[in-house]
């Protein structure tokens, strides 16, 4: 049996887990009279890509906004890293800087352009009064500009943001969090009402960041195939309660939350409507 022993030079200082982000039981609610959440629980690994799939006003948005602390549960509790997410813990904002979160709104600043937009995600690292002048450190700047190449956008690098096509935005939202170095990425619904190409091109580099950055993405769809084909785990969300937890080995989808819902009854459901 291996001795391991503590003490302050021990190089075993830190815990980690495969599972990045645990809920256990959570609820939560916007008024006193309903839940938009009811007893979630819910495991991710660190570095996989998780979906939540659902129908509108299912709670989707309300469960990424637990996992970056906009949100507080009412009932039960939320771990990222083993940190409970509440935005006064100072420990807490410090891991928030390293969480790459992008609202459904896409949250962009249409009057600067898409460089100034991609430079917001460095603001943790460049201060206050530095971003103010717009006196950006030249590694900041180097790396804005990687990401731009990266993300497809190295020639719109002083457009305005608002002047950008929907699939630009979700590009420089894309960019913008990726420019925090984050850990975990939590994307509502980036690639909806994005034709079926540019769909698979903004998921395709999502995906191919998270290989290199050992990133883990936890992203919200609306259609179920697009979840199945990028996702390790799709969650789906029905009426605040996640009813199924599926995921693709070799030709079947499995259920790993035993629900009772069959395959088909899924895929109709929860098909991308545009395309019904
Ligand atoms: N700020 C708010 N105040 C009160 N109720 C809210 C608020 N935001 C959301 N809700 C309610 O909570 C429930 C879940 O909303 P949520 O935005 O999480 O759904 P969603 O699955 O993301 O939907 P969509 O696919 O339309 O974005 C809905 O019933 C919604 O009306
Ligand atoms: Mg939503």
């Amino acid at each position: 049996m291996k001795q391991i022993q503590m003490n302050e030079n021990s190089s075993f200082s830190l815990i980690s887990t495969k599972k990045i982000i645990q809920l256990n039981d959570v609820s939560t609610s916007y008024d006193s009279k309903s839940f938009a959440l009811k007893g979630i629980n819910m495991s991710i690994e660190r570095g996989t890509n998780y979906a939540v799939v659902g129908q509108s006003g299912s709670g989707k948005s309300t469960l990424l906004k637990l996992m970056n602390g906009m949100m507080i549960p009412s009932n039960g509790t939320v771990k990222i890293d083993y940190v409970t997410p509440k935005m006064n813990d100072k420990k807490f904002k410090k891991m928030l800087h390293t969480i790459g979160y992008i609202p459904q709104s896409l949250g962009l600043v249409k009057n600067i352009t898409v460089l100034e937009n991609i430079l917001i995600g460095a603001l943790p690292r460049i201060g206050k009064i530095q971003s103010l002048l717009k006196k950006f450190p030249k590694d900041e700047l180097d790396e804005a500009r990687k990401i731009l190449k990266l993300v497809g956008l190295g020639n719109k690098e002083y457009r305005k943001a608002y002047m950008l096509s929907g699939g630009e935005k979700r590009r420089v939202a894309i960019a913008r969090a990726l420019m925090q170095k984050p850990t975990i990425l939590l994307a509502d619904e980036i690639v909806s009402e994005l034709d079926h190409v540019t769909a698979r091109e903004i998921m395709n580099l999502i995906s191919d960041a998270q290989k290199t950055m050992n990133l883990t993405a936890i992203m919200v769809h609306h259609d179920m195939q697009l979840a199945l084909e990028y996702a390790d785990r799709v969650a789906v969300i029905k009426e605040g309660e996640k009813i199924l937890e599926i995921g693709v080995e070799g030709n079947k989808i499995v259920d790993f939350q035993t629900g009772d819902l069959n395959t088909e009854e899924i895929m109709e459901m929860y098909a991308d409507d545009s395309k019904k």
